[in-house]
């Protein structure tokens, strides 16, 4: 994996195909990796870009960071491998660090896919749940406990029951995240701002995608991403919970492939 230093951090990504630069951001705990599928499947129509966020997967970084400072870390990368403007998409936390992105940068922006995010900020009860799982994170269980403890929420009932591979696969992204960096992403998440009132001032082309039975950002929330961004398009994901990307590969494909061709014809 190539890597590039952004801001203080190295960032390792993966860089395939050619053409107009789609950079996907991965979600907590988790890496690159979970974006394989959209990888293989669209570096035929663009140049995909999948970077490791700070501290994630091979960007080893024991640094704290906040969402701005990824969406500076990825901005930076972008800068110096010659990939700006670009089309950002964002798997959950990733969505956090896209719409951090592009409140920051509008004009390195060409479109934005929110997956399976938000853009409320935490409840108080959310913030008390961040810290409780820091606890977590820092007890002898590390990374295998948080993955334990989110594993349910993860995936649609029909992959937990029936899919072990992808459940195997998912789960293995998700204990290999070093406990410091899960800490440092709660603290981040914990604290992010709520970017509801700033979804009516982006006005590059937005495409919003959710698992229909996501339950930890649920399709009320990419209603709420829908409704605020004028002119976005939502496509919900038959038959997917919060990881549509891996559950429902084809489908989610189909409406980045689509998305792709109108915003760079
Ligand atoms: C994620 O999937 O990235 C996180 O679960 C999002 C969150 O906890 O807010």
């Amino acid at each position: 994996m190539p890597t590039h230093p952004a801001s203080g951090a190295t960032l390792s990504y993966t860089d395939r195909g050619s053409g107009p630069p789609l950079v996907l951001l991965h979600g907590f705990p988790l890496d690159g990796r979970v974006w394989d599928d959209q990888a293989a499947g669209l570096a035929d129509r663009c140049r995909v870009i999948v970077p490791d966020l700070r501290g994630f997967g091979q960007s080893k970084s024991d640094a704290p960071f906040t969402i701005e400072s990824l969406a500076d870390d990825v901005h930076a990368l972008l800068a110096g491998i010659g990939a700006l403007p670009c089309v950002l998409g964002g798997l959950s936390m990733g969505g956090y660090v896209a719409l951090a992105y592009a409140k920051k940068y509008p004009a390195d922006l060409r479109g934005l896919a929110l997956i399976d995010t938000r853009a409320e900020g935490d409840s108080p009860e959310g913030k008390a749940g961040r810290a409780k799982m820091i606890e977590t994170a820092r007890g002898p269980g590390g990374a295998k406990a948080v993955a334990d403890q989110m594993m349910p929420k993860m995936v649609a009932a029909d992959a937990r029951d029936h899919r072990p591979d992808l459940v195997r696969r998912l789960r293995g992204v998700m204990e290999a995240c070093p406990p410091l960096t899960i800490e440092h992403a709660l603290a981040a998440m914990r604290d992010r701002p709520d970017f509801t009132a700033d979804l009516s001032s982006i006005r590059t082309p937005a495409l919003i995608v959710v698992g229909d039975t996501d339950a930890i950002t649920p399709p009320a929330m990419a209603e709420t991403l829908h409704k605020g961004i004028a002119g976005s398009t939502l496509a919900v994901v038959k038959g997917a919970g919060h990881m549509a990307i891996m559950e429902q590969p084809a489908q989610v494909n189909q409406a980045l492939r689509r998305f792709m061709d109108g915003v760079t014809g």
